[in-house]
């Protein structure tokens, strides 16, 4: 592989949209941020100089990040922020990995700006498992306030009740004609007649699962989270924050100057306030000869906001390719079960305070009951010096025995309890987690996102997880391979992964509200014997708090 150098200022830019212009926080002025371009193999050495007053840390996600844990970027996880003035320059190499990720700012709710593709290409000379696309197109799926986003969480954290949802959402940083005053604010993919077209499409929204569809055409899944899958059909495709799809789109013969939609629209189960809106995005048929003007123009069909039949169908389509080239290897044999509670739930209302969640309460959220607070200083450097005490306590519960019936009636304490604990395992350990929604205050879909790791999606279901009878149906032979996976609505995903990669890695909710309410926790996974098992210390210019 090659050495490739960023250079990534963070600065203010007025940009406008809806009408309403903002300065908001931008890398190098740019929104979406620049596209990170590299090879399976590659280095980045990525230079990220802060000159705004926020503090600032940037999470590659999805990047495995062996060894190079002090590159992974969470804020008080893996690093400090970088103050106003600093810069730091992150540092890894992608190894076994290949496909679509993206980068996005990771403290507070800085994500909303501040985000942008990673394409990472095959080494030089391997191809594709399919058809060599014509071009390729990234497609990056955003939310857009016309408020700052800082200021709509900090006020929500405040009152304990829920942020305003965001005005539009957007595809390549566009909102598309369907909203107010956007006509000219419209992402236009032009194609030609009968040819195979890449679409890299990544759903970097803060807080809505999308249902995509592009009218009249058919999208051929190839590839999910950097793991192909066996290629199937589908009219419309479901991706939650976090996760990334290839699709392959080939285009018709017949249409030489027309002009479709392509559309996205939340999937949602909570009872919640949702933005139900359409964003649209063209695809242009071009023919030299005509005019551009009066083409007709389709529109998709989206599955309603809370198909849920839809999403579990969709979900179930998605295998890994398991070739010999590209194989999946499951964990056969699991040294640790895990069954982790992963729902919505209150905190106690500070004094002299009023608070606009549930029955006075502050909204909350958590895994196994315990609502993540967050240390203030980095989990990684506390753990590296060997100084946890008074930093984070290594006893994450993993078996939570104070409810059982998780998808029935909710208790009627809906109290969390917060902490900063972390599940610790030694190096190499085979884990099995499995992970179920509850309904303590009412049943959604959580899409978890696990740092420095994929997972191998091994089972899901409605109801309460039975450890009995649900494991004899696991996939262990081709089950889809990723970083982010829905917890269904009202029911249980199993996962496992092999615990190789040393560090402190979190996990959490990737709609960002509930991360703010503290579903979230942290791994640690120890050293090994061998040299290339071990973190390597701490570069020189790594934040300090
Ligand atoms: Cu894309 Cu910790 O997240």
């Amino acid at each position: 592989g090659v050495t490739r150098h960023y250079k990534f200022d963070i600065k203010l830019q007025n940009v406008t949209r809806l009408c309403h212009t903002k300065s908001m926080v931008t890398v190098n002025g740019q929104f979406p941020g620049p596209t990170i371009m590299a090879r399976e193999g590659d280095r980045l050495l990525i230079k990220v100089v802060n000159h705004v007053q926020n503090n600032i840390s940037i999470h590659w996600h999805g990047i495995r990040q062996l060894q190079s844990g002090w590159a992974d970027g969470p804020a008080y996880i893996t690093q400090c922020p970088i103050q106003t003035g600093q810069s730091y320059v992150y540092n890894f190499t992608i190894v076994g990995q290949r496909g679509t990720l993206f980068w996005h700012a990771h403290i507070s709710w800085l994500r909303a700006t501040l985000y942008g593709p990673i394409i990472i290409l095959p080494k030089p000379g391997v191809p594709y498992p399919f058809a060599k696309p014509y071009k390729e197109v990234p497609i990056i799926f955003g939310e857009w306030f016309n408020a700052d986003p800082e200021a709509v969480i900090s006020q929500a954290l405040q009152t304990g009740g829920g942020p305003n949802i965001s005005d539009a959402y957007t595809i390549n940083g566009l909102t598309g004609p369907l909203y107010n005053c956007s006509a000219k604010d419209t992402f236009k993919l032009k194609v030609k007649s009968e040819k195979n077209y890449l679409l890299r499409i990544i759903n970097a929204a803060l807080n809505d699962e999308l249902f995509f569809s592009i009218a009249n055409h058919t999208l051929t899944i190839v590839d999910v989270d950097t793991i192909y899958v066996k290629p199937f059909d589908t009219d419309t495709l479901l991706i939650t924050p976090g996760q990334t799809t290839n699709v392959l789109l080939k285009t018709k013969l017949h249409f030489p100057n027309a002009s479709f939609f392509m559309a996205a629209r939340p999937y949602a189960t909570g009872q919640g306030t949702f933005d139900n809106s359409t964003v649209t995005a063209i695809l242009e048929y071009k023919s030299p000869k005509q005019s551009p003007k009066n083409l007709p123009f389709f529109k998709p069909n989206l599955p309603s906001l809370n198909d849920t039949s839809f999403a579990t169908n969709y979900t179930k389509r998605l295998k890994s390719l398991a070739s010999v080239q590209y194989p999946a290897n499951v964990p056969k044999n699991v040294d640790k079960h895990f069954f982790f509670t992963v729902g919505l739930g209150t905190n106690p209302c500070d004094q002299n305070q009023t608070c606009q969640g549930p029955n006075g309460t502050k909204f909350s959220a958590s895994i196994s009951n315990v609502s993540f607070a967050m240390p203030t200083t980095a989990l990684l450097q506390a753990h590296f010096v060997g100084q946890s005490n008074g930093v984070y306590s290594p006893n994450f519960p993993f078996s939570p025995a104070h409810w059982f019936n998780y998808t029935g009636n909710p208790p009627n304490n809906t109290m969390v309890g917060n902490g900063t604990k972390v599940l610790v395992l030694p190096f190499n350990t085979s884990v099995e987690l499995v992970m179920q929604d509850t309904s303590i205050l009412g049943v959604e879909s959580h899409p978890l996102h696990l740092h420095g790791f994929n997972f191998f999606v091994v089972g899901q279901g409605f109801g309460n997880y039975d450890p009995k009878t649900n494991p004899k149906n696991f996939n262990l032979v081709d089950p889809v391979e990723r970083n982010t996976v829905g917890v269904p609505s009202g029911g249980w995903v199993a996962i496992r992964f092999l615990a190789d990669n040393p560090g402190v890695w979190f996990m959490h909710c990737h709609l960002e509200v509930h991360t703010s309410w503290g579903l979230k926790m942290a791994w640690l996974v120890l050293d090994g014997k061998l040299l290339n098992q071990k973190l390597p210390p701490p570069p020189a210019d790594l934040p300090k708090c």
